[in-house]
């Protein structure tokens, strides 16, 4: 069995699939593991890291990818990386198949059997193979590291002989993984933090972290929750009084940090332009939302935006990728969590157990055809009835 593991072409991935303590691992399970020259240099992983922990580098992807039976990335490869691999090789990634059915249709075509690691199902079993969680967790603690350092005042309350330093007030908008980090986050470096979500059980849990919580409290909000756990999409009335509850608050805060989003939606607009205009000078948001269509108006993807009244709106991309060696360490984990499941431990060999619900959850192609029920093309449109005739 040999598995590869190479090189993020991503100008904006830093993050790499394996770590020294995955390749012993998988060495460990019987597996030949050929890492491509240079692949965790941006995670702070050198090449004779991964020679220690018994992998192969290899000077080029191809060299890397060839005769692989499995293929371990962050992102979706591309066309041409996944023409490179050996039909029917296993891949595991972040595949971003919403909207991407072309690409989609490109690893079939390949012959790759494709895993979308963000596809996981959230029960208690696959928890340590949970990337959006392992992801979020990190990119919730690093808004409120960019948002403080965007930000010209410290913190925490400073009572000191110069004078008394206020504590920042710091708002975190959406409180599921993302959230509730940058919530503690924000409380161990001192800010006063209030939260908002429109899933009821999020109060508790907000109150849980020392924050205090804010929502229109009403019936839609009672019923916001999925019975898989996530947002619905609000209807026009209700955004419209979270709206103007959020509206009063937000003008009193030092630092914004949005995370809302809705499977399979956009994210919802939650901070409007007269919002922002409402801010005071100095007062910065950060928008973790903003590769999904952002949560707040005048956000722009990877950039930081700085308004007409001193306001900073920070959109950067791949935020967990800006902790990468520590997001690299919990992704490979994850993969390895998955990959192990996959593998029969007497021979030594991939053993797919494909009715296995985790594997039919994640499983987008195989032997040529998008497999997935999510992302099957879609029926033709029934040919309009014919005119009638005189
Ligand atoms: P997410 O990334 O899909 O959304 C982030 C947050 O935005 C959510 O809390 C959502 O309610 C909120 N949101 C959506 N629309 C909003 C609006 N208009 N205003 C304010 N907030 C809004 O959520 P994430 O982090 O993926 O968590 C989703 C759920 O999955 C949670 O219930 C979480 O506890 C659960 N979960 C379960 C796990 C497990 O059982 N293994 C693991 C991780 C999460």
């Amino acid at each position: 069995m040999r598995i590869a593991v190479i090189t993020e072409t991503d100008p904006h991935e830093d993050r790499v699939a394996a770590t020294p303590e995955t390749v012993k691992k998988l060495v460990g399970l019987g597996a030949n593991v050929a890492v491509q020259s240079g692949a965790g240099l941006a995670s702070g992983i050198t090449d004779a890291d991964y020679q220690a922990a018994g992998a192969t580098t290899e000077p080029t992807a191809e060299a890397a990818l060839a005769d692989a039976d499995v293929v371990l990335k962050v992102r979706r490869p591309t066309p041409a990386e996944a023409g490179a691999m050996k039909r029917g090789a296993i891949v595991l990634a972040i595949m971003d198949p919403y909207g991407n059915e072309a690409a989609l249709k490109a690893l079939a075509d390949a012959g790759v059997s494709a895993f979308a690691m963000e596809l996981m199902p959230r029960i208690t079993r696959a928890q340590v193979m949970d990337v959006l969680s392992s992801q979020a967790n990190l990119a919730g603690y690093r808004a409120v590291i960019d948002g403080a350092a965007e930000y010209g005042r410290a913190l925490p309350m400073m009572m000191t002989a110069a004078g008394t330093v206020p504590a920042a007030r710091i708002f975190v908008m959406g409180v599921g993984v993302a959230g509730l980090q940058a919530i503690a986050t924000a409380r161990r470096l001192g800010a006063v933090v209030t939260a908002t979500d429109v899933r009821p059980a999020t109060k508790e849990q907000v109150e849980s972290l020392g924050a205090k919580f804010l929502a229109v409290e009403d019936e839609e909000f009672l019923q916001a929750q999925t019975a898989g756990g996530y947002a619905k999409e609000m209807s026009k009335e209700y955004q419209a009084k979270q709206a103007a509850l959020v509206a009063s608050h937000i003008a009193k805060q030092d630092i914004v940090i949005t995370t809302a989003l809705i499977p399979g939606r956009p994210a919802p607009k939650l901070v409007s332009e007269d919002m922002i205009a409402s801010m005071k000078p100095g007062s910065v948001l950060v928008d973790l939302a903003v590769e999904r269509g952002g949560n707040v108006a005048l956000a722009r993807p990877g950039e930081i935006v700085v308004t007409p009244n001193g306001v900073k709106i920070v959109g950067h991309l791949n935020v967990p990728g800006r902790l990468a060696a520590t997001a690299s360490s919990l992704y490979a984990k994850n993969l390895f969590n998955f990959l192990e499941t996959m593998i029969d431990k007497g021979s030594k060999a991939l053993a797919v157990k494909w009715d296995d619900e985790l594997v039919q959850a994640t499983n987008l192609t195989r032997d040529g055809a998008v497999v997935h029920p999510n992302f099957q093309p879609k029926p033709a449109e029934p040919a309009p009835a014919a005119a009638p005739t005189a």
